[in-house]
């Protein structure tokens, strides 16, 4: 699967996606005035997942691009129906725009803990857990959640991408 970049056009699909129910749980939820600040920016890129028949299948978002540290973010990653087996090789697609695309050092992010799915889809791909940021999460229902810190160095997506 070859993401594409996104343009202004596909901000509403990019919404709907976030609004799935269930997905706020695990993403935040941005404005479009939000997204269109940030696609227009030097910091973030969007990648749109395709499915077979071309249809927007979901989304990601990297932040950081400027980081002078090599950290870049992957900052939302969500797909419009969830456990089709879509979304796998998407994150691998979206990894290798990463490292391709920029200088990255090393690619991060944070998942909700109770998010098994999105977990082992991070694990199975090489990413490793660095820790736990306890209740760091504040839901919408006031709860709070811990969030657990994930990165894939250059090194190592070298070391496991085709030649
Ligand atoms: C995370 C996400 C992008 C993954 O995409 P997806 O299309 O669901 O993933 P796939 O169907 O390709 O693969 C799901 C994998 O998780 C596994 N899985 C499903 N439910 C699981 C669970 N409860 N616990 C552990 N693994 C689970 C599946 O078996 C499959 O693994 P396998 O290929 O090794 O068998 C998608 O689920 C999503 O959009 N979730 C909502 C938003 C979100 O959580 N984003 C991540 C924020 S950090």
């Amino acid at each position: 699967m070859a993401p594409r970049l996104a343009n202004p056009a596909d901000i509403p699909s990019i919404m709907a996606v976030e609004r799935v129910p269930g997905h706020d749980a695990y993403i935040n939820l941005w404005t479009a005035e939000q997204h269109a600040a940030a696609l227009a920016g030097p910091d973030h890129a969007y990648l749109i997942a395709e499915d077979a028949g071309g249809e927007p299948a979901g989304f990601a978002i990297l932040s950081d691009r400027r980081d002078p540290h090599g950290n870049l973010c992957l900052k939302r990653i969500a797909m419009a129906a969830p456990g089709r087996g879509l979304g796998a090789p998407f994150l691998r697609a979206v990894t290798a725009w990463a490292f391709r695309h920029s200088p990255a050092h090393r690619l991060w992010l944070y998942v909700v803990a109770t998010n098994e799915r999105a977990r082992h889809v991070y694990r199975a791909q090489g990413f490793a857990e660095e820790g736990t940021l306890r209740e760091a999460r504040l839901n919408a229902d006031g709860t709070r959640t811990a969030l657990v810190l994930m990165s894939l160095l250059r090194a190592e997506w070298d070391a496991q991408a085709p030649s």
